[in-house]
């Protein structure tokens, strides 16, 4: 996985650390009248907008007949805008296709899995791989470069719009033609490839190129390694637009730095978004709030990747909603508190930029009941008084721009391929989920007060005191040896059940499970026991386990039994296991514990392992720490997960009051000045 490659350059109007945190939304004045546009520019101005991004959808307004381009409008709102003191991050406009293209060229459609046409009347009906589409948005990237370089308010260049959102999987003739040469690259023989996806199997031999297709709907279990090389493909895929559009603006505007807003969160979109870190002059993400009693900490915990994927360097947070969103089975608004203590979350954990989806509220359309920062209901309302005090509360935070994550002792690891491939069908079981699991530690982590770094697969482990890998369920060869290597260099690695079980074409590592992780923990695993939705697994310290249990058929002489199975048909056997390397160890939970039976181990692992001491400022878990550095300073913010005030008195902060849900934040010297951007790098 390459290093960030290009240059790492902020939105203009200066550099890193310029001192303003910027603050906005997506801004469709298209579906407004001139009026409410002057209107807006007062709203704008009283919540401390500074930017906004535009044009996402303006496709067919700006060309309205093929090569035939209207900009008087948008030079109308650009010049509206820069007037009032707000800056853009300008759309190339290339995410909804007008109606002209698609009635032309209807072979620009994507296709599902059983040949579905996905057909306009949405958004984002375009095949990724079409080059009859690559062309036209080519062409409309290129005229809005040329309007609009010298515009002093595009500061900004925003590519497309969450890609692949609804067409990462175009099962299409185009994509079967583009996979056919995506892998011929990536095995060069035919061979090869039969050997990687176990074609042996059910008649699957190929031996012509031609034979091959994406895995479309089929009458059962479709191969594996094929749809993994799919979904690789498909990620690439949609980078190579991205690329493409890229190239464009980077000859015709090179002092303008570009973005495309990932969706880091997504769970079903399978996209690699740490391969497309080095593709971007910034990193930016969206994120929408889960409802309910785990919210706060997978804000909390995708925010943290995102700084991650960053290398620790400052990023955008593109889009977040002001309040309720459109598509979930029952859209419940933010809670009071929510929306300041998420969105400072997000620039706790690097973000530099905070933005919602969207400025003000559509009337019509598919979203309409998306919230805005105006609401339907107007300026006169609780949302809009609390995007006003949030912009309020940025404009004082303006000196922690600029600043880097502040490395921590902890690193949990978040391996995309491992979700995917251990969420798709023909597994022992379909209830343990990698997302679940993943958080489950996190929020474990969080509640002993452990500052813990949410790291790509690929990111440099090195430096980290120990490393917590749930359902690290892919492991190649290579992973196996870094992993082994944070144990054997005196460090600690924890890791769960379902680990270590395939390689990287998701074929099963032999001798027993966890297959690739099984000599570095000392165990063998003969047989998974997944429970039924109605049965547990009681361990002997009182831990229950759902969703999942193993036979532990053996265990290394130097591996010490933490825990047993309590009951049942594996009582007596070992449960939770660790295996001491000289100053290292490794540790393994073979049962689905959850959160609690995760805070346990840890709890137990603390004993000897100094990095899981929690920070007294933590108060218990109540609040959440999070730390940027610069040169000059450390700039603490501390998070309260609770809805009680929590009040700590620190050494060096003082005594903090925080509000049920509120954010505190105090900028202190920093001591080792060397930290600041010391961050890891991802692994060549
Ligand atoms: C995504 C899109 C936006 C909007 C929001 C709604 O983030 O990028 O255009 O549809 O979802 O939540
Ligand atoms: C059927 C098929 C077998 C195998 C089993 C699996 O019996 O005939 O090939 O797929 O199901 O349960």
């Amino acid at each position: 996985m390459a290093t960030h490659a290009r240059e790492y350059r902020w939105v203009r109007d200066g550099a890193v650390g310029a001192g303003r945190m910027r603050y906005g939304a997506d801004y469709n004045p298209e579906q407004w009248s001139r009026d409410v546009w002057a209107e807006d520019m007062r709203l704008m101005r009283e919540a401390g907008v500074n930017i906004v991004s535009l044009a996402i959808f303006s496709w067919a307004l700006l060309e309205p007949r093929p090569g035939e381009f209207d900009f008087g409008w948008l030079d109308e709102v650009i010049d509206l805008l820069h007037e009032n003191g707000i800056d853009v991050d300008l759309a190339t406009a290339t995410a909804s296709p007008p109606a002209w293209l698609s009635q032309r060229h209807p072979e620009i459609l994507p296709q599902t899995e059983d040949g579905t046409v996905l057909w306009p009347g949405a958004r984002q009906h375009w095949r990724p791989t079409s080059p009859v589409f690559r062309t036209h948005a080519l062409r409309l990237v290129r005229a809005l470069a040329e309007r609009y370089r010298d515009h002093p308010a595009i500061v900004a260049w925003h590519i497309s719009n969450e890609l692949g959102c609804h067409n990462l999987y175009d099962y299409s003739d185009d994509a079967a033609a583009a996979f056919r040469t995506w892998l011929r690259d990536r095995y060069g023989t035919l061979d090869a490839l039969n050997e990687a996806w176990g074609t042996a199997f059910w008649s699957q031999h190929y031996t012509e190129w031609e034979q091959i297709l994406p895995p479309r709907t089929a009458p059962t279990h479709r191969n594996p390694g094929q749809r993994l090389d799919f979904e690789r493909f498909s990620s690439g895929a949609v980078r190579d637009h991205l690329r493409a559009e890229a190239a464009v603006l980077a000859e015709l505007t090179p002092d303008i730095p570009f973005t495309t807003n990932f969706m880091v969160a997504q769970n079903v979109r399978d996209i690699d978004y740490p391969t497309w870190a080095g593709d971007v002059d910034f990193i930016s993400n969206d994120h929408y709030l889960r409802p309910g009693e785990l919210g706060r900490d997978d804000v909390s915990f995708w925010a943290n990747l995102t700084g991650n994927i960053a290398e620790g360097r400052p990023w955008f947070l593109m889009e977040h909603a002001p309040s309720a969103v459109n598509w979930r089975e029952v859209n419940p608004p933010k809670r009071p508190g929510e929306l300041m203590r998420d969105a400072l979350t997000h620039v706790g954990h690097g973000a530099d930029a905070v933005c919602f989806f969207q400025w003000r509220q559509s009337r019509a359309g598919g979203e309409r009941f998306h919230s805005g920062m105006v609401p339907h209901a107007g300026e006169h309302s609780r949302v809009f008084r609390d995007v006003a005090a949030l912009g309020a509360r940025l404009g004082e935070l303006g000196a922690v721009t600029g600043s880097h994550r502040e490395r921590a002792r902890v690193a949990l690891v978040f391996d995309y391929e491992s979700w995917w491939v251990s969420g798709r069908d023909s597994h022992p079981s379909d209830a343990l989920r990698y997302d679940d699991e993943t958080l489950a530690w996190y929020r474990a982590l969080l509640d002993l007060g452990v500052r813990a770094d949410v790291v790509p697969v690929a990111a440099s482990l090195d430096g980290y005191d120990i490393v917590v890998a749930p359902m690290l369920h892919v492991v190649p060869d290579a992973l196996r040896t870094r992993l082994e290597h944070v144990v054997r260099s005196g460090r600690h690695l924890v890791t769960t059940a379902f680990s270590g079980i395939v390689d990287e074409h998701d074929r099963v590592w032999l001798g027993g499970y966890p297959g690739a992780l099984r000599e570095v923990l000392g165990v063998t695993v003969e047989e998974f026991v997944p429970l039924l939705a109605d049965e547990t697994a009681r361990l002997a310290s009182g831990a229950v386990a759902t969703h999942w249990s193993e036979r532990i058929s053996h265990v290394a002489d130097d591996v010490e039994v933490l825990d047993t199975y309590a009951a049942g048909d594996l009582a007596g056997m070992p449960a939770v296991t660790r295996r001491r390397v000289g100053a290292g160890s490794a540790t393994y939970v073979s049962a689905d514990t959850g959160r609690d039976g995760a805070r346990a181990v840890l709890e137990r692992l603390a004993g000897d392992i100094g990095a899981l001491a929690g920070d007294p400022l933590a108060a218990d878990g109540r609040l959440e720490v999070i730390v940027r550095v610069d040169a000059a300073r450390r700039h603490v913010f501390v998070v309260n997960r609770t809805d009680d005030e929590v009040v700590v008195d620190d050494p060096e902060l003082g005594a903090l009051r925080v509000a049920p849900r509120g954010v505190e934040t105090r900028s202190i010297p920093a001591q080792e000045p060397a930290l600041a951007g010391a961050h890891g790098r991802m692994d060549a």
